[in-house]
Parts: C-alpha cells; sequence; structure tokens
C-alpha cells in the first residue's frame, strides 16, 4: 500500500503523522506533500527522514491512497486528479461532504457505507470535526429511542481553525491584536466559525445540521447549531440538547452509552484537559431535560485535531485495510 499526505505540514497533517506511527500500519511507500512553501522541508516518520514535496498534477502517480487535510480549494483543484489516477482521497476539508456521490463516514457510526464509494469518484469525506464527536451518541440514542430535534451548541478550540487559529491567540495573549479571526480571540468568546450566511447561520453551523442528517441518514431531523471559538489551545466541547420520540430511562441511557468502547462515560465533569491526545469521546452531564418531553442534555469532549479530524480519517482508511472494500 502506497500512501501519500496532503498538507503534512499543518496541525492535522502532523497528526496524522503521529497516529500512523502509533497504530503501526505498514506502507510500501509514503510521501509528504503540502505547498512550495514547504517543499524541501525535513519530515521524520518512524525514525526515518523523509522530504516534503511540493504537491502537483504527477503527486499522484503510483498512490493508492492519499489524506488530504490541505483546506478545501486544495481538495477541490487535487482530488479529481487523484482519483482519476486510481488513488482513493480521505478528504478532511469541507469539499465534497456534502455531495450526493460521496460518502461521510463516522467509522464507529456508519463505516458500512465504506462499500457505497463510487469507484468513478473514489473520494471519502471526513466530516466536521464537532459534529463527528456528537455522532455515536445520537446514533445510539436514534436507535433505541428515535431522534426527534437536536440543538448543538459548541465551544471549539483554536487549533480548529490550523496554525492561523493558534497563532491568534498567542498574539492575543501577547496583547497584540488577531489577523485571521474577526475579533480577538483571547479571553474571548466568537460566535462566528467559518463564514456568515444570508440566512443568519455561519457555514459551520449548516455544517453540523446537514452532516448530522447525513451521517445519521435521517435527512429530515430538526437540528439546530450556534458554533462558538473559545480561547482553547485544543479540544473541542459540545453541549447536546435531545427531544427523543419514545419515553427513556436515563440509568438505562447511561448503561448502554458505557458500553461503547469509544466513549469514556464519566459522572465526573469531562473537559478537553482530560480528552487531548485520545482518541475516545468524553461525555458527561447527562441529565433530563425537564422543559420538554422526552428530553436530555449531554456534554461531549473531544481532540478535534485526533478524533475529530486526522484519527477519523485514519479509522476510514482502516476499513479499506480491513478488506472491507
Ligand atoms: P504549507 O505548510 O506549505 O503552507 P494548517 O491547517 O495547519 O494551516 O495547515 C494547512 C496545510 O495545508 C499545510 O500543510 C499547508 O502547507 C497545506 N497547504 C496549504 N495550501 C496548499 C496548497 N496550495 N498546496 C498544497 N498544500 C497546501
Amino acid at each position: 500500500m502506497r500512501l501519500g499526505i496532503v498538507g503534512a505540514t499543518g496541525v492535522v497533517g502532523k497528526t496524522f503523522i503521529k497516529v500512523l506511527e502509533e497504530k503501526e500500519l505498514e506502507f510500501e511507500e509514503i510521501r509528504f506533500f503540502a505547498s512550495k512553501r514547504s517543499a524541501g522541508k525535513e519530515i521524520e516518520y518512524n525514525n526515518k527522514k523523509y522530504y516534503v514535496e511540493e504537491l502537483n498534477e504527477d503527486s499522484f502517480d503510483n498512490l493508492d491512497f492519499a489524506l488530504f487535510s490541505a483546506g478545501a480549494s486544495t481538495s477541490k483543484k487535487y482530488s479529481d486528479i487523484a482519483s482519476k489516477k486510481g488513488c482513493v482521497v480521505i478528504d478532511n476539508s469541507s469539499a465534497f461532504r456534502m455531495d450526493s456521490d460521496v460518502e461521510l463516514i463516522v467509522p464507529e457510526v456508519n463505516g458500512e457505507r465504506i462499500e457505497f464509494m463510487k469507484d468513478s469518484k473514489k473520494i471519502i469525506a471526513n466530516p466536521n470535526c464537532s459534529t463527528i464527536q456528537c455522532m455515536e451518541v445520537l446514533s445510539r440514542l436514534h436507535k433505541k429511542y428515535g431522534l426527534k430535534r437536536v440543538i448543538y451548541s459548541t465551544y471549539q478550540a483554536v487549533s480548529g481553525s490550523g496554525a492561523k487559529g493558534i497563532k491568534d491567540l498567542e498574539k492575543g495573549l501577547n496583547g497584540e491584536s488577531a489577523e485571521f479571526y474577526s475579533k480577538d480571540i483571547a479571553f474571548n468568546c466568537l460566535p462566528l466559525i467559518d463564514e456568515l450566511l444570508d440566512n443568519g447561520y455561519t457555514k459551520e453551523e449548516i455544517k453540523m445540521i446537514e452532516e448530522t442528517r447525513k451521517i445519521l441518514n435521517i435527512p429530515d431531523l430538526n437540528v439546530t447549531a450556534t458554533c462558538v471559538r473559545v480561547p482553547v489551545w485544543n479540544g473541542h466541547s459540545v453541549s447536546v440538547n435531545v427531544e427523543l420520540e419514545k419515553e427513556f430511562d436515563i440509568e438505562e441511557i447511561k448503561k448502554m452509552l458505557s458500553e461503547s468502547e469509544n466513549l469514556v462515560l464519566t459522572d465526573e465533569i469531562p473537559t478537553v484537559l482530560d480528552c487531548n491526545g485520545q482518541d475516545k469521546v468524553f461525555v458527561g452531564r447527562i441529565r433530563r431535560d425537564f422543559s420538554v418531553k422526552n428530553g436530555i442534555n449531554f456534554w461531549c469532549v473531544a481532540d478535534n485535531i485526533r478524533k475529530g479530524a486526522a484519527t477519523n480519517a485514519i479509522q476510514i482508511l482502516e476499513l479499506f485495510l480491513g478488506g472491507k472494500k
């Protein structure tokens, strides 16, 4: 198996490398791509030195898989070129997530969708980071009780904006103004992630709404979201309010969630500092919402660069390597 990493010098790209090393996956060949700016930079992988190559149309010759995390415009420009050359693209950007002929996968929730990857397209999309971490709990609740309505409120770390977001928080802490964000992020909360649309929502909020429906395969699910950037280095928190169709017992729900190997259910208060560097989603503050019939609240935190991006993409790669396709 020959693998390429596109955006290898970025925040997610570096984590692809780390997670691949941890998982000890074997490759006949591995190559690292970024922009012209980084060409020739050294990268260490499994104690061996590699050099970053400038991404171009020939980069995908003789590659079987490529993990992309270099922004939506790079994905739009190069994914088709890669897939036409027979290279399967696992794309972390938002470029293709809602395309009807592209699968959007969280392995433990809808991994079986890998079977439906269009050979003509050979692109699988990795969902939005905040969405990924809520999917398993919501999927389990839906299977047992039916989802009626979901309300997300997010508290998202600056690492989700890549190197530019991290730099802006550093600047703010040094008393300098933000360059990338529209307002200062240090000691502040910005209820604006990605572009503001004419309907009053941000693109990030629309991503959460649409991707939730697609991954859970509930096209008419009532979902709304408010996405907020907070001065946290790494790790997203999401407060989720859910209305269920059927009556439930809260202890039964806790038991059901505690049976998952991907979730850490805790009576302690889960925070991003608890889940940094890990691949599991921490869930807590599970309680009945007394203001509606069959309402429940929960809080979940995850490492947005690992489970919310790099790890989930590599778990998709593992679905292929596991011979499911
Ligand atoms: P580079 O480091 O050369 O700019 P982050 O999200 O942390 O900002 O990282 C973005 C990643 O995407 C980096 O590896 C960056 O490379 C890469 N990238 C950005 N633009 C391009 C491009 N036009 N072609 C290839 N890689 C790109």
